[in-house]
């Protein structure tokens, strides 16, 4: 491969369920979105800025984590592996490993293909001596590898958190199918946000400038523009709060009085207060998520935190030590 191009695998591109997802959801009740939903061109946008904001410690803190860490995860890896980065969105984080690490090739994988195809050209660009590959794929659904170098030692990255939009016992089915796709030999370096004081995690996901508001909201702008929704925006207040019991973030789009709002041809009512849940963000405990681990068959070998404790990257091994 020429130094700077990327291989795209359309492979397994997957249908766009947008439109059945989206009747399917607000037919429902409780009314529902799934989150992935979230990241068309401007919502991906938006979330980049969320990423920035001083209440939103996720990006920063782990960044600092796989920063300081980035030797010792370097040396429980070893060289010349496949890294596939899940969800992998600017690609922005796995440039703290690549040095490093020297991986044989990259994997990116997102479910927003254009925002992808960015991201693995600007870093095919960036690092030259580096196999980058692409592939469109909504790892929600089902994980498989879309190429398989044999003898190559297959590392799986899932930064942000992004696993704490998995309901618990998804989780353990999600990375049970992780597992298998990095047998025999493999291993999952993931990202996963703490349990901590319920005002820092309120503030997380009810910034100052609105942001994490508008990117909620821009649900209903994406479902206008591709779906000819006839959502008011003004009509729906972001609303997210911590749920103690759940350890959960929940976010919703609260209706701000009774209103019918049509979306391909179709007529949804709503009644005051009534919401569209928009996404549950789930936070572990450290045990805790090392408990899903072991249930999915993987091997927590090593844990790493902040010194606030705000945030924590496993090592779990596919293979038994
Ligand atoms: C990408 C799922 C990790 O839950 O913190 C940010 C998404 N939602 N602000 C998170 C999100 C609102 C984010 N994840």
């Amino acid at each position: 491969m020429t130094p700077g191009t990327i291989r795209f695998h359309d492979l397994f591109q997957e249908p766009d369920t947008f439109l059945p997802e989206v009747l399917e959801g607000l037919g429902a009740s409780p009314k529902h979105i799934a989150p992935k939903f979230f990241y068309d061109a401007a919502g991906s946008r938006l979330f980049e800025e969320i990423c920035d904001l001083p209440e939103y410690y996720l990006t920063r803190t782990e960044m600092g984590i796989l920063t300081e860490r980035a030797a010792e995860i370097t040396a429980l890896i070893g060289p010349d592996c496949l890294l596939i980065e899940l969800g992998s969105g600017n690609s922005r984080k796995v440039r703290l490993l690549l040095e490093a690490l020297r991986p044989a090739a990259y994997l990116a994988m997102d479910i927003s293909r254009d925002h992808l195809l960015g991201a693995a050209r600007l870093l095919a660009a960036d690092y030259p001596w580096l196999e980058v590959h692409a592939a469109c794929v909504d790892y929600t659904h089902r994980f498989t590898l879309p190429f398989g170098p044999e003898g190559t030692r297959r590392i799986a990255f899932f930064p942000g958190s992004s696993i704490g939009n998995f309901e618990p016992q998804d989780t353990v089915g999600f990375l049970r199918d992780v597992g298998r796709a990095l047998q025999p030999d493999g291993a999952l370096l993931v990202g996963v946000d703490l349990k901590k004081d319920p005002q820092v995690l309120h503030a997380a996901y009810n910034d100052s400038r609105g942001v994490t508001a508008r990117f909620n909201l821009n649900l209903l702008a994406r479902i206008n523009r591709e779906l000819g929704g006839g959502f008011v925006l003004d009509d729906f207040r972001h609303s997210a709060f911590y749920d103690t019991a759940q350890g959960r973030i929940e976010m919703h789009l609260v209706s701000q009085g009774a209103q019918t709002v049509r979306v391909a041809g179709q007529c949804f009512r709503f009644a005051g207060g009534e919401t569209i849940h928009t996404e549950n963000s789930y936070k572990y405990g450290l045990g805790e998520f090392q408990d899903l681990a072991r249930m999915a068959g993987l091997h927590p070998v090593r844990a790493w935190t902040d010194s606030r404790e705000l945030f924590s990257v496993h090592y779990l091994s596919a293979a038994p030590a």
